[in-house]
């Protein structure tokens, strides 16, 4: 067989991968801008409803930050603006995850809250766009997903430091089919991109008095990339001696998190961005599911908060939307008014927040009839701050 010519093509579509993530390198090297929100005459906070339940569990969280930050928007120094358009019917209608205008808008706030939005996959009506949540995190270079997980009664008190843009997710979109038998994607690690979520895991261990961190790769099959993320890891660790870092394959660590005798030793974890995505989604079951779970994706100017799971399609043609639970939302906005420097704000939604999801159970979400509406609840926690 003579492969010369999908040998050139290949090798023409990776060079222009290289050429991408050699300027991002010097791009992230050099970015020394970040955001002081404690310096901002008026804090600007877009609010972007997203697809099948997005709107739905938004709204929940758009009223809540009216009624705690009334007298702050009274007085013009916050701003909730709607940022119209990050639907999947105008993503497709415009060929891209983030169209222009709507990026745009984006880049002149401050801070984001995310609805989920819908990644089109084979076989659906949609064209095959990339996913808005990771065209976002890199159009921003969010570049950790902070992911906390709490379960009081079992001993649970996990913060996940996931890395959010680089690893699987940097180029996934743009893999290559050397010929049709044959197809690849690329893994990519970076210097600054492995410590900067590295130092913010451990700035954030020792602030909060947390003295251990797991570091969490598969670098004994993955060698190169994932083998850098972790000897990164390793080295500034050395400048945290009070922390005990230990480290981790993500397949025992996943069977880990189940052992109950063990699982409570853990606090902190750092993990590349695809082993973030996995094991996150089975913490949050612990917690009660992957709709009480809030996330943060953090830069250095920007930032955007978010649930950690996606638009829920199922419940929407089943007719159940108006029954989605609301809680990761809303403790996404716990983050966001912490993030922004509002932490009494913060600390009222989140006791707010324990006491209808965990203690006086007054209304219980179920997703279905037999529960409350997304509505009912956000009524309740309002009346519980
Ligand atoms: C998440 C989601 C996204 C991800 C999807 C929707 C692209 O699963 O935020 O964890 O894989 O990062
Ligand atoms: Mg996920």
């Amino acid at each position: 067989m003579d492969y010369s010519k999908a040998i050139e093509e290949a090798l023409k579509k990776y060079e222009e991968l290289l050429l991408g993530q050699l300027e991002r390198v010097e791009r992230i090297n050099s970015s020394k801008e970040t955001t002081d929100f404690s310096k901002l005459d008026r804090i600007v906070i877009g609010i972007c409803g997203g697809d099948g339940i997005g709107p739905v569990i938004s709204a929940a969280s758009r009223r809540v930050l009216g009624s705690l930050l009334a007298d702050r928007i009274k007085d013009g120094k916050v701003e909730l603006r709607e940022i119209e358009g990050l639907t999947i019917e105008n993503r497709a209608a415009a060929g891209k995850a983030i169209p222009d205008d709507v990026l745009a808008e984006l880049k002149k706030c401050h801070v984001i809250l995310k609805g989920p939005t819908t990644t089109p996959r084979a076989g659906d009506p949609w064209p095959n766009i990339e996913s808005a949540n990771v065209a976002m995190r890199r159009e921003l270079d969010l570049f950790a997903n902070v992911r906390p997980v709490k379960v009081p009664e079992k001993g649970i008190d996990w913060t996940f430091f996931r890395e959010n843009t680089e690893g699987g997710y940097a180029v996934g979109s743009k893999g290559i089919n050397v010929t049709d038998d044959l197809a690849l994607d690329y893994v990519v690690t970076t210097t600054e991109g492995t410590s900067r979520i590295a130092r913010l895991a451990f700035e954030y261990a020792r602030r909060n008095g947390k003295n251990r961190v797991s570091i969490v790769t598969k670098a004994n099959v993955i060698k190169t990339t994932d083998g850098k993320f972790l000897r990164i890891c390793e080295e500034i660790a050395k400048e945290y001696p009070e922390i005990t870092t230990d480290e981790w394959f993500i397949d025992i660590m996943t069977a880990k998190l189940v052992d109950e005798k063990r699982r409570t030793d853990f606090q902190v974890f750092i993990l590349p961005n695809l082993y973030g995505d996995i094991i996150t989604d089975e913490a949050a079951e612990f917690q009660g599911g992957v709709g009480t779970a809030g996330s943060a994706n953090i830069g250095k100017r920007y930032a955007m908060f978010e649930a950690i799971h996606g638009s829920a399609p199922r419940m929407v043609n089943e007719g159940r939307a108006k029954y989605a639970d609301p809680c990761s939302m809303l403790r996404a906005t716990v983050m966001m008014l912490s993030h922004i420097g509002f932490q009494t704000e913060a600390d009222k939604l989140s006791a707010a927040l324990d006491r209808c999801m965990f203690e006086e159970k007054k209304f219980v979400i179920t997703g279905r009839d037999n529960g409350a509406t997304c509505e009912q609840f956000a009524e309740y926690v309002m009346e519980n701050i």
